[in-house]
């Protein structure tokens, strides 16, 4: 029960990760670089306060010089810092904020065009957690760099020739100190951002697990499964724990050691500088001036470890949503696609052969044509490839070889949507949003008036049940809607795809879960419901496709049987022998009764 990552991608770089960090602040990179240039400022007047106070002590030291106007400027910069920093916060706080939503709803938007098989690949948990995580590191690494972080870079990069300028020799000890921890930054990231990536990948093991078993939590629960659930959870969270420990320890002695170099450094330009003042290559206001530049370098090589740190935690989670956005769509709008309308609904498969996995074809040859309102039936064992014929026609895939054509054209040469449009299909599981059941209905006609809602409802025999409901049509559904019985989720699928009222209707086994009786009146609705369309419906009770125009019988992914019912029945070959199995595993009463559904 062991949740296991999907094949790893390529490895990103950093510094692959951090364009695309600032390619995703889109339409705010003006503002961006604005932030960008008050840090720049707000750096200056970091660094002009040393120097000032350098001055002062100068001026003191000979005696006499007025102070005054240095002590004004120093104050006036002071003043004008604290107004840049809030304006700089501010607006690095907002822009964050408001980039993150709009990253998770690009990225939102981009998942839910992706291909089926992306979606059957990927775990919703671990989506989910990719979108969620990944959109709040890049507001932490947004809020982060714009509010300081870019300011303690910035600043790190002009103490080496502006110190150097001021007095070559102390300037010279500031250097080493930051080519030092230059060095040891790099090992540091080196050694930990392949372990930090996957610490990731089991936050998403994790992610995927817990919602696998909450989501089955009915599995769960009657299988009494509930505390090995949990153990393989914590298996998880130990090779996570073991992955992130090392981590933890680089990092602390990367924070530990920070002041250490501090106090070197300081001593150091203390006692170099008493030395060189001896021998007049110095002024005492320099070695302030300098002191003071060491302590705050040292404070800004402790802020930029905190913000390598902060980017090697967050590059990961940022590289699992690039990860989900640069997931390509198979199937997609090829260039030029027209949207064909309302169809008339001619539907043909040519030579159709799909496999879901290379090497193990799953339909062979599948060729058919269903003329506008006729019915088309298939039917066959279970596994043979029903369910995925009818899903290449609404393009969840595209087939391998052959095409597929409405009225002619070849679907690939249509819109998605305007596909998709014409085609209303009621899947084998009824699946179901948690949301209202009004909101689950207009899925199929968006401006659907509360007559039309029950008109459909009526048809698909499920009014009686949504009446009975104290909030009725507004009545909330669980996840799936699962607060509904399998037959009722049926007939709400049924009554979505009814409203659509599209013109090429695909069933797949709509009424598998109704009592007989029931399952006659929804067959007699979906009867009614056909006319004038093309209704392509998939059946294991076979008696309830006796109407059908054509009759297909699936075998391993071919079609090795056609024609009508009744001449397939009376004919010795695999039909016949369906229809056989079938009425010897019912009840004879059930047998008798079942001669009268239509
Ligand atoms: N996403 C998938 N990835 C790989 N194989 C799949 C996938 N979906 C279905 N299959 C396989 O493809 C084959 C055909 O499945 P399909 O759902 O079309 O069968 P079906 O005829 O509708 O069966 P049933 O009557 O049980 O619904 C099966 O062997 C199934 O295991
Ligand atoms: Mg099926």
């Amino acid at each position: 029960m062991s949740a296991s990552s999907p094949a790893r991608k390529p490895r990103r770089g950093p510094f692959a990760i951090y364009r695309r960090t600032i390619a995703l602040l889109g339409e705010e990179r003006r503002l961006a670089a604005w932030l960008v240039a008050g840090n720049v400022a707000l750096a200056g007047a970091t660094f002009a306060e040393p120097v000032l106070f350098g001055a002062i002590i100068d001026r003191l030291t000979r005696g006499g010089e007025a102070i005054a106007p240095l002590a004004a400027l120093w104050a006036g910069i002071a003043l004008a810092a604290i107004a840049g920093r809030v304006a700089v916060g501010l607006n690095a706080d907002r822009l964050s904020h408001r980039r993150r939503l709009a990253a998770l709803t690009e990225v939102f938007g981009h998942a839910l065009t992706l291909s089926l098989s992306w979606h059957r690949r990927t775990h919703s948990g671990r989506v989910v957690k990719a979108l969620v995580v990944g959109a709040n590191a890049l507001a932490d690494v947004w809020l982060t760099f714009f509010r300081s972080g870019c300011a303690t870079l910035i600043g790190l990069a002009a103490l080496l020739p502006a110190s150097l300028a001021l007095n070559p020799w102390l300037g010279g000890i500031l250097i080493a100190l930051l080519v030092v921890f230059g060095a040891a930054i790099t090992i540091l990231t080196r050694q930990t951002q392949n372990r930090q990536e996957d610490v990731e990948s089991y936050h998403s093991d994790v992610a995927q697990q817990a919602a696998d078993a909450i989501s089955q939590v009915a599995v769960v629960q009657s299988f009494a499964r509930a505390r090995a659930e949990t153990a393989a959870l914590g298996a998880v969270m130990k090779r996570l724990l073991d992955a992130q420990m090392p981590v933890l320890s680089w990092w602390a002695y990367a924070a530990a050691a920070t002041p250490a170099a501090g106090t070197i450094t300081v001593l150091g330009v203390v006692l170099a500088g008493a030395e060189l003042n001896s021998r007049g290559l110095a002024s005492v206001g320099d070695i302030v001036t300098f002191a003071a530049l060491a302590t705050l370098t040292v404070g800004k090589l402790g802020e930029a470890v905190g913000l390598v740190n902060m980017l090697m935690l967050n590059a990961p989670r940022i590289a699992e949503l690039l990860d989900v956005l640069d997931e390509r769509p198979e199937v997609s709008d090829r260039e030029g696609a027209r949207d064909p309308g309302r169809a008339a609904g001619r539907v043909a498969f040519e030579r159709v052969s799909f496999a879901y996995e290379p090497d193990r074809p799953t339909l062979t040859d599948v060729s058919f044509e269903a003329l506008p309102g006729e019915t088309v039936a298939l039917v066959g064992a279970t596994g043979s490839g029903k369910s995925t014929t009818l899903a290449l026609l609404h393009r969840a895939f595209d087939p391998a070889e052959g095409r597929i054509t409405l009225d002619g054209a070849d679907i690939r040469d249509l819109t998605l949507e305007g596909l998709r449009r014409n085609v209303g299909v009621v899947f084998q599981d009824p699946m179901l949003f948690a949301r209202s059941i009004a909101d689950n209905l207009r899925v199929g006609k968006p401006d659907a008036t509360v007559e039309e809602l029950e008109a459909a409802c009526a048809k698909a025999e499920v009014l009686d049940v949504i009446r009975r409901l104290p909030q009725g049509f507004d009545s909330l559904l669980g996840e799936r809607g699962a607060s509904l019985s399998g037959g009722e989720r049926q007939r709400l699928a049924i009554a979505r795809a009814l409203l659509k009222d599209p013109p090429i209707l695909v069933l797949d086994e709509a009424t598998s879960a109704l009592d007989a009786g029931t399952e006659a009146r929804v067959q007699a609705a979906l009867d009614a419901a056909r006319k004038g369309r093309t209704t392509l419906v998939i059946a294991h009770r076979l008696a309830t496709v006796r109407s059908a125009d054509l009759v297909l019988v699936f075998e391993n992914g071919r079609i090795v049987e056609r024609g009508g019912f009744e001449a397939l029945a009376a004919a010795a070959g695999p039909f016949a022998r369906l229809v056989a199995a079938q009425e010897l595993s019912r009840p004879r009463e059930a047998r008798e009764g079942a001669v009268e559904v239509p």
